[in-house]
């Protein structure tokens, strides 16, 4: 990322319902886990439904730094071949970029017996432990130790396992699936993640030849295989830049469809909405969403799936700020994910945070000014804001939204948002 790059602002003109139809772009956090998949095989793999964002480059370049090829074909495919894999040591420059880059132990250790890594970074949202990665490589027979800044685990042969998760982290199942589908015998992961994010990772390594079945609920069970081949695989919509479309359009008193979404994996959010006084279509792979009148306030809490996604309780708060009487939002999945509220505060937003709680009270006119994204997702929240808020919002630090949403700027245009990216050098 150049100096140019974080020094880009979105400045918004508020006050215009958005209104006609936008397309929602691959999952980040189904693509990202599918990508090191590619390394349990020698053979090609195809995604298709990729999104052109800066979290998807920085994995590639693991990848390549591993020594593994990876290619755009077209817009949307990213082919893969891990073939001539030449370390088993993911480089800590980037692994410090993103959590993410974490998910390439599980398939070294599967595929080579030996893996290492330092912690990965990630967006300041809380701890965020890998302690359930390490128990589960453990469990499966591998030995752990800390050299330098990194964890090496290494096994002479994986061997399957009886594994419970003590939370159902999304990554720590991934990496677990990863790890288990080459080892000797069945492994059963119990408080397993059930988000659709690992049931599309459970479909690309069954395609793979993999045996996994129980994705989508709590148990996974995987019988190991000797080998994978390559597949060829599309890639689930993003349920969370579809889920922020939609507050967008409510938040602004609009009319949109959202295509190319998966609306069963947006019940919570949708559910929620309702509540809210929103009204809510969902089509055949669209969801029309109308803001029919004033809102009204609701309790949220955000959970592991099925439960409310932790990644829109930021773009949820800010929809709630124009809700008519008390609002009461729970974050229970990360402990510091309320950390937008300052910014929101700026813009005259009255909510009061007491530890992982946010009591919100509306609704409240919002003024433009200027704030600065912390993370994606607040960044996400922050521009809702300003598409509701009276006058002119300039939101810093875009860079942090172009990790996770494709064009979101052009997409928002479209749909008739005033917002325009300044500064690093493009003003
Ligand atoms: N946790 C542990 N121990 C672990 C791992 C996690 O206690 O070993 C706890 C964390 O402290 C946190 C909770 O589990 O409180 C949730 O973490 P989880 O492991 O489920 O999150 P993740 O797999 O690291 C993914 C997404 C996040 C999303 C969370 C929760 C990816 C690459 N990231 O992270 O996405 O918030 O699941 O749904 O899949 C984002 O896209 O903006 C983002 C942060």
């Amino acid at each position: 990322m150049s100096s140019k790059d974080t020094e880009h602002r979105f400045s918004i003109r508020g006050g215009n319902p958005l209104s006609g139809t936008v397309r929602i772009s691959g999952a980040k956090n189904a693509v990202l886990p599918a990508m090191a998949a590619s390394l349990l095989t020698q053979e090609d793999c195809l995604l298709e439904n990729v999104p052109r964002i800066a979290d998807i480059e920085i994995m590639a370049d693991v990848l390549r730094a591993l020594g593994a090829s990876v290619e755009w074909r077209g817009h949307s495919s990213l082919w893969l071949n891990a073939a001539n894999v030449r370390t088993v040591v993911a480089p800590s420059e980037l692994v410090v970029r993103n959590r993410a880059s974490f998910l390439v132990m599980g398939p070294l250790l599967g595929r080579f017996g030996e893996a290492a890594s330092c912690p990965p970074g990630g967006d300041v949202i809380g701890q965020r432990p890998i302690d359930v990665h390490l128990a589960g490589f453990r469990a499966l027979g591998a030995d752990l130790s800390r050299r330098e800044d990194k964890y090496w685990a290494q096994a002479k042969e994986l061997h399957g396992a009886r594994i419970f998760m003590d939370y159902p982290s999304n990554m720590g199942t991934e990496n677990l699936l990863m790890a288990a589908v080459l080892a000797r015998g069945r492994t059963v992961i119990k408080n397993a993640a059930a988000e659709p994010e690992v049931c599309c990772l459970a479909a690309l390594l069954n395609d793979m030849g993999a045996r996994i079945t129980g994705a989508g609920t709590n148990t996974i069970e995987v019988e190991g295989v000797p080998a994978l081949h390559g597949a060829s695989h599309t890639l689930i919509p993003d349920r969370i830049e579809a889920g922020t479309f939609a507050l967008a359009a409510a938040i602004t008193g609009g009319d949109v469809t959202v295509e190319a979404v998966n609306s069963d994996h947006l019940d919570s959010l949708l559910w929620k909405l309702v509540e809210a006084g929103v009204e809510v279509t969902p089509g055949d792979g669209t969801l029309r969403v109308r803001a029919a009148g004033p809102l009204s306030a609701t309790n949220v809490q955000a959970l592991p799936y099925p439960g409310f996604a932790t990644d829109l309780q930021s773009a949820m708060g800010t929809l709630l700020t124009q809700a008519r009487g008390v609002s009461v939002l729970y974050e229970r999945v990360y402990d510091n994910r309320l950390l937008y509220v300052s910014e929101l505060r700026k813009l005259g937003a009255e909510i009061v945070v007491a530890g992982q709680t946010a009591i919100i009270s509306g609704p409240t006119a919002l003024v433009g000014t200027g704030v600065r994204a912390l993370d994606i997702r607040s960044g996400a929240a922050l521009v809702l804001a300003g598409l509701a808020a009276s006058g002119t919002t300039e939101v810093a630090d875009v860079w942090h939204l172009e990790r996770g949403y494709e064009h979101i700027e052009t997409k928002l245009h479209k749909l008739g948002a005033h917002i325009r990216r300044i500064g690093g050098g493009k003003e």
